[in-house]
């Protein structure tokens, strides 16, 4: 089966992407840079809820990026993306992130997020997405999860913006 095929097959909530790691992405210590991480986290969740929701999407938010180990030139990374919740027009993707040594075949997990995306219509308004039913064990727990971490995203949200009203005195 070909990559794409495999990707094509793999369930509407579910995307998986790798890539080998070029010189080009390296920072000055040689190892692969965050941002470069970051711009393919975005890509990759792009692509995850855009596919799974049919439309356009733009991110709302990224959370929780833990760069756990660094990753190295040469190595092959892949993306293991999921939509593990969805709102009334926001999905939350989670990402995990392995990076696989090519002569050793030792593979690490280096790094996970969680991002935000809303599904857009053609003038860039908010967009019903079709609600995710989670039916596994592991998809009950990482929608459980979500759906907390989206509660505290909101706790924070109103907490901030209490401090920036102007006060009354
Ligand atoms: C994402 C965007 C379309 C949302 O617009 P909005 O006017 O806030 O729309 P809504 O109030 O209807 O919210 C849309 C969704 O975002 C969520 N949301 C909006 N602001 C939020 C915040 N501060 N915290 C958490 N969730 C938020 C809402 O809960 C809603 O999700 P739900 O329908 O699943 O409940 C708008 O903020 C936008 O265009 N942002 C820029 C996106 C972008 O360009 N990203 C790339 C940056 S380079």
């Amino acid at each position: 089966m070909s990559a794409m095929e495999s990707t094509m097959q793999a369930p509407k909530h579910q995307l998986t992407m790798s890539l080998l790691m070029t010189p080009d992405m390296a920072n000055f210590a040689g190892n692969v840079h965050g941002g470069s991480i970051l711009k393919l986290l975005d890509q990759v969740a792009y692509a995850c809820a855009s596919r799974y929701a049919g439309r356009y999407v733009v991110t709302l938010s990224v959370d929780q990026v833990m760069f756990l180990e660094p990753i190295h030139v040469g190595e092959i990374v892949t993306f293991l993306a999921s939509v593990n919740h969805t709102g009334r027009t926001s999905m939350e993707v989670g990402i995990k992130v392995v990076a696989e040594d090519i002569r050793s075949q030792l593979r690490r997990h280096v790094n996970s997020c969680f991002l935000t995306m809303v599904a857009v219509d053609d003038d860039g308004h908010p967009s019903v997405v079709p609600p995710w039913q989670p039916r596994t064990v592991e998809e009950i727990r990482r929608n459980d999860a979500a759906r907390l971490r989206r509660e505290l995203r909101q706790e924070l949200a109103a907490r901030f913006a209490a401090t920036r009203r102007p006060s009354a005195s």
